[in-house]
């Protein structure tokens, strides 16, 4: 941090995720880290222990934990994995009322910090916190964006890819939608070196591995029992803050707000979009089928849902 002229990422929440991100960051060595956390002793063990690792990993940045807001300031992204995770029997959705009162805090304090920061936001429900974090940060909802398609995207990757054989890095998938059990995965658009699953697998297959993914989240945390999938997610919020730290322009699924693209006004929900440094810089627009259409109206019907719960 001392006069460093290198990138900054903070990340708000020290737990699982927060800390796995953390260490991705720390690993690439792409930018000075703050692990910021409520929780004393825990970002500050976990920083010190994350720094000790650099050596190891030729890596030159800061790793900082801290309980103060303060030490954010001045950050090109902050991550936010604020939040209590889920537990065996629980929906993303369980957590709406607890995690919308951690993000709204975490969003307001750390916005007024770094107001020209990217925030990527993680907690869960995620496109809900998503919007949660734009309104509570005052921020231009371009700069606001969620992380869950990559991760549900990379879960369909993964069981495609056990069921063809092939290397996983070869399939490309779409997941649309809100990052919830009405997730939409878009078969149509998810392809082995460009050519169409459908061609690959039979319906009845391709049907298997998208109610897999769905599942995705719950299959781990009914092994986990006492908390969620941290490796993957962390995975996912790396790629989005490398997309943004090096202006990459990838072309992710991102929880977006969206002012009238697939017909949707106000909501922040799945669809892929373009990250570069100044966030969420277009939403792709891709023309729908009837079913694929519906699929994301529901999708999206069950965020508003969630929204309309909320006391902002
Ligand atoms: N400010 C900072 N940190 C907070 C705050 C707050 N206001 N409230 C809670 N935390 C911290 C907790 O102290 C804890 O260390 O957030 C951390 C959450 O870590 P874990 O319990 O390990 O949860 P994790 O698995 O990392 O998941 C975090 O991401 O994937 C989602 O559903 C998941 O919503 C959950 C979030």
């Amino acid at each position: 941090m001392y006069n460093s002229m290198r990138k900054k990422v903070s990340i708000i929440g020290a737990g699982h995720v927060g800390a796995s991100t953390a260490q991705l960051v720390a690993h690439e060595g792409v930018a000075d880290i703050v692990l910021c956390d409520i929780a004393e002793g825990l970002p500050q063990g976990k920083a010190l222990d994350i720094v000790e690792a650099c050596p190891l990993w030729n890596s030159s940045v800061s790793v900082k934990g801290t309980n103060s807001y303060d030490d954010t300031a001045g950050s090109d992204v902050i991550v936010i994995t604020a939040g209590i995770p889920r537990k065996p029997g629980m929906s993303r959705d369980d957590l709406l009322k607890t995690n919308a009162g951690i993000v709204k805090g975490v969003a307001s304090e750390t916005s007024k910090l770094s107001p020209d920061a990217v925030i990527v936001v993680v907690t869960n429900p995620m496109d809900v916190m998503a919007y949660v974090a734009c309104k509570m940060s005052g921020c231009d909802p371009h700069k606001v964006f969620g992380m869950g398609g990559v991760l549900d995207s990379a879960r369909f990757r993964t069981f495609i890819a056990f069921e063809l054989g092939v290397s996983p890095a070869d399939v490309e998938a779409l997941v649309m939608g809100g990052h919830g059990d009405q997730m939409v995965p878009m078969t149509r658009f998810t392809t082995v070196k460009g050519i169409p699953i459908a061609k690959m697998l039979a319906p009845d297959k391709i049907a298997a591995l998208i109610e897999r993914t769905r599942n995705g989240g719950a299959e781990i945390v009914s092994f986990l029992k006492t908390g969620s999938a941290y490796y993957a997610p962390a995975a996912s919020a790396y790629q989005m803050i490398k997309a943004v730290l090096f202006d990459e322009k990838r072309v992710l699924p991102c929880s977006a707000y969206l002012k009238g693209q697939y017909g949707v006004d106000g909501v922040y929900v799945g669809v892929p979009a373009v990250i570069g440094a100044r966030g969420l810089e277009r939403v792709v627009e891709l023309e729908l089928n009837e079913e694929e259409k519906r699929d994301l109206d529901k999708s999206v019907a069950a965020v508003k849902a969630l929204i309309e719960k909320l006391t902002l």
